[in-house]
């Protein structure tokens, strides 16, 4: 669980998120592929369409103001978690990628936002990040576990 503090601050920052959210995640996949090209992968669908993230820059965005907004009451989160995990096994995510992309959705912030992202907003939105991604990659352990489950099974009784 985050602190008190943080929780004041991302709240505080909704407002400013939901202006420049898109904006944001659209700077963050952009310094992100630079970095790590391979982590594309999964997003071909999207970036066929538009080279800029297109479609999921704007859910990116639309779920950080989400969070920001429900930060202390994640519970009414928890249908757009389970789904958003589930697209993310599907494409094979794996919890090493969220250091770098919490790394690069920082740098956005400041990029975009500039005297705006203070150290407090910055040290808040990381404090934010890091739990945010945890519950994102326990969420998707338990589903990689379930699919390793049934797919034992399976083989198992030849069905
Ligand atoms: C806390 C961090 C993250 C949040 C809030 C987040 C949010 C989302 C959302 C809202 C979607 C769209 C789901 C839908 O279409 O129903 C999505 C899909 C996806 N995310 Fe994430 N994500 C996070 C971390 C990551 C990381 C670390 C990666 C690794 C590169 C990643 C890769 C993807 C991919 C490949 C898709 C599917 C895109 C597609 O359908 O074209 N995400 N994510």
């Amino acid at each position: 669980m985050v602190s008190q503090r943080t929780i004041e601050i991302v709240k505080a920052t909704a407002p400013i998120i939901k202006e420049k959210g898109e904006e944001i995640t659209t700077r963050m996949y952009q310094i992100a592929f630079a970095e790590r090209p391979d982590y594309k992968r999964g997003f071909e669908t999207t970036w066929m369409q538009r080279l800029d993230g297109g479609d999921q820059a704007h859910k990116l965005a639309a779920s950080v103001y989400a969070y920001a907004t429900h930060i202390d009451r994640l519970d009414e989160l928890a249908t757009a978690v389970e789904k958003i995990a589930h697209r993310h096994v599907e494409t094979r995510i794996l919890p090493e990628q969220y250091e770098l992309i919490g790394e690069k959705l920082l740098q956005a912030m400041k990029d975009v936002l500039q005297d705006a992202a203070t150290d407090e907003v910055i040290s808040a939105w990381a404090e934010a990040y890091a739990a945010l991604a945890n519950i994102f990659i326990q969420k998707e352990k338990a589903i990689y576990k379930q699919e390793d489950q049934e797919l034992t099974e399976r083989l198992a009784y030849g069905r």
